[in-house]
């Protein structure tokens, strides 16, 4: 198996290759979660939002047209580069900003500066316990006491759940994508120190997911 480093550089890799390989990789239709977010926070009164992994954007320009300001960040330039390109060709570029930056790293923002961070898929991402442990740990630096976070991943309830080469660490792996099934217990430890407002489970196609909504307590 190879170690934690070997294996996020593999991954920048592979999807940096992903998607240059396959422009609109995730289609331009927003995901469910992006559409079931946007009235959470706009119900909730925000109007920015930290959105990470967010690839070629589809749910940051829906974001950006639902009215809200979007800052995106993922570890693939190429992806990045697809999203400003989009942005700006639909008038966007305005509301939306792209960033390179690798979650493992510290989130740039100061504390307690964000009032709402979004992440479709990206917490099933080739992360290690421990490191979606900083990763939460630091989503709860940024945001301002209330702010909300909102994330989506697999769920354990997928067929392909159980399927896919081990990779050790709850993480397994398929044409070169390592990734992460989450059940409730882990749903759970992600939520330690904060408050956590549900984990709803729901299809989209034929993918089995886990929408996790958690708040910075005030
Ligand atoms: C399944 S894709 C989802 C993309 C986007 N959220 C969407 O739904 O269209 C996962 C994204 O996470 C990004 N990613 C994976 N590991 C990352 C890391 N360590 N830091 C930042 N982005 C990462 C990938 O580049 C990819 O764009």
């Amino acid at each position: 198996m190879k170690t934690g480093q070997e294996l996020a550089r593999a991954q920048q890799d592979r999807w940096e290759q992903a998607y240059e390989g396959n422009p609109r990789l995730h289609g331009v239709e927003p995901s469910a979660a992006a559409r079931w977010t946007a009235r959470l926070f706009g119900a909730a009164g925000i109007d920015d939002v930290l959105e990470l992994g967010a690839g070629h954007g589809r749910d940051a320009l829906y974001l950006a047209r639902q009215g809200f300001s979007v800052h995106a960040t993922d570890f693939s330039e190429s992806a990045l580069d697809q999203l400003r390109l989009d942005a700006q060709r639909d008038g966007l570029d305005d509301r939306v900003t792209a960033v390179l930056h690798d979650v493992r790293d510290p989130l740039p923002p100061a504390d307690g500066t964000v009032n709402a961070v979004y992440a479709n898929l990206l917490m099933s991402m080739a992360f290690t316990r421990a490191e979606l442990r900083s990763l939460v740990q630091e989503i709860r630096r940024v945001l301002r006491p209330g702010g909300l976070f909102v994330y989506s991943v697999w769920s354990t309830d997928d067929a392909c759940y159980g399927r896919r080469e081990d990779l050790g660490d709850g993480l397994c792996t398929r044409d070169g994508f390592a990734g992460r099934f989450f059940d409730e217990e882990l749903v759970q430890e992600l939520a330690a120190h904060w408050e956590l407002g549900g984990a709803d489970r729901y299809a989209e196609g034929p993918r089995q997911l886990l929408r996790v909504t958690q708040a910075k307590p005030a």
